[in-house]
């Protein structure tokens, strides 16, 4: 397994472009099934979640190509609508391809996508919502077969704004007869962009990002080419490391709206923010201060992408602050981490209190997700002295190339791959 290793203690300090958003990428590629033909897609990041998709997507029938961040993806060949268990096990957004593969087949079979190291992870809105459109489900063990000759819109009440269930139901919604209300949908950029992606096949969606999306079904949708809009997770790791790490980062390809809520907590820290068109520059010379309370919530508030980032950022502020995870129940695992690197935080139930130390001591540590491996990179190159992290394959899956991206920041960052037995 690859693993970083990290020389602490040196300010970030540069100019970065901002990768196109993983979240955004992945139900956008999914969507592509509903129109027959060459679909391309630029800013798709080059991500091992990506990879994945676009293997299913091969298992599938179709042709995919992915050089320079540009997928070029045939679906015109697909003819497969069952997702085959091994593929789905590697990546939850498999969950993603229901709607799309109902919508084209008339049928899919796909797996549950089960728990994961963040929490349970359930599907009951996805399927909720797909039976509601005319779907007939039957579970049988852990295998999903749905079936509609016709899907009809419905209005749909979300009991909780998921972002998946909100952009499976879009996509199958697209191609029902008549219309589909979401209501209760969640408000995320990234359903913006499925939004504006599926509305250039061609599509009638309305009202993505507010919390009642409208789609007009149409007969068929024609392949186009699209633009993913900036990873706001990626962005906001980075302006947490230059706030962490003291330094001064400017980045270019940004959509600063979508980091509202990042930014005012930023603020409240006393980090130095600077925003103009899609750049932003991060500046920091002094200790944070800490932050009486953070919530994580559904966007536009506080996201839970972006909780274990900041939490270094606390963990190293001037006096005591608390974060609560409100999303994901399973989602503080990287606190045992951070408190073998120094950081003195005390988790009751969802909450985390963070009484801020002057400096973190560089350790090894594993990362247990995505995120919290993020989170333990930035911790690495604040602390003083070396730090490993090890597991870094979650890592893989949404940042592309992360030691390559902070080196040119200045971060003393390496990456080593154990060498191959014969
Ligand atoms: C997406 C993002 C993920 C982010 C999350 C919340 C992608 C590929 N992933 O995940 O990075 O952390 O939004 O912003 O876009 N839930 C149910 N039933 C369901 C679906 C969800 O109870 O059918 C619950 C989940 O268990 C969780 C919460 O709703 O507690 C949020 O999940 P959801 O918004 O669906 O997140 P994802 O789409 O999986």
């Amino acid at each position: 397994m690859d693993k970083l290793v990290i020389e602490g203690g040196k300010p970030l300090s540069g100019t970065i472009v901002i990768q196109g958003a993983k979240n955004a990428a992945l139900p956008i590629l999914a969507a592509s099934l509903l129109a027959d033909g060459t679909t391309t897609l630029d800013h798709v990041p080059d991500l091992l979640d990506i990879d994945v998709m676009l293997n299913i997507l091969r298992e599938l029938g179709c042709r995919a190509e992915h050089t320079g961040g540009t997928v070029v993806l045939d679906t015109e060949t697909a003819h497969i609508s069952h997702v085959p268990e091994s593929l789905m096990r590697q990546m939850r957004s498999s969950i993603f391809l229901m709607g799309p593969l109902l919508a084209r087949f008339g049928e899919t079979q796909v797996y549950q996508p089960g728990g994961c190291a963040i929490g349970e992870r359930k599907i009951d809105l996805h399927l909720e919502g797909l039976q509601a459109l005319g779907a007939e489900i039957e579970e049988l063990g852990n295998r999903i077969i749905c079936r509609a000759d016709k899907l009809r819109g419905a209005d749909i009440h979300l009991s909780f704004p998921s972002v998946g269930a909100t952009e499976n139901i879009m996509m199958a919604a697209a191609l029902a007869e008549g219309r589909t209300t979401i209501s209760n949908a969640a408000r995320e950029p990234e359903i913006q962009d499925l939004q504006g992606f599926l509305n250039a096949m061609g599509a009638k969606i309305m009202g993505a990002g507010t919390d009642t999306i409208t789609i007009d079904g149409v007969q068929s949708l024609t392949p186009c080419r699209y633009k993913v809009i900036p990873d706001r997770i990626v962005a906001g790791t980075v302006m947490v490391a230059a706030a962490a790490t003291r330094g001064q980062v400017t980045l270019q390809n940004t959509q600063p709206a979508h980091l509202s809520s990042l930014i005012h907590v930023l603020r409240r820290a006393g980090v130095q923010i600077v925003v103009d068109g899609d750049i932003i520059k991060v500046g920091s010379a002094t200790r944070p201060r800490a932050v009486e309370r953070i919530v994580t919530s559904p966007y536009p508030a506080f996201p839970t992408d972006l909780q274990s980032q900041v939490m270094v950022l606390l963990a190293l502020a001037d006096g005591v602050s608390v974060l609560k995870e409100t999303i994901f129940e399973g989602r503080l695992k990287h606190v045992d981490e951070l408190s073998r690197m120094g950081a003195d935080i005390r988790v009751d139930m969802n909450a985390a209190f963070i009484r801020g130390v002057p400096r973190l001591y560089g350790a090894t540590v594993e990362a247990t997700d995505l995120r919290a491996g993020a989170a333990l990179v930035i911790a690495g190159l604040a602390a003083q002295g070396k730090t490993v992290v090890e597991q870094i394959h979650h890592i893989d899956r949404g940042y592309e190339k992360i030691e390559t991206m902070l080196a040119r920041l200045g971060a003393r960052i390496s990456r080593y791959s154990p060498v191959p037995n014969n």
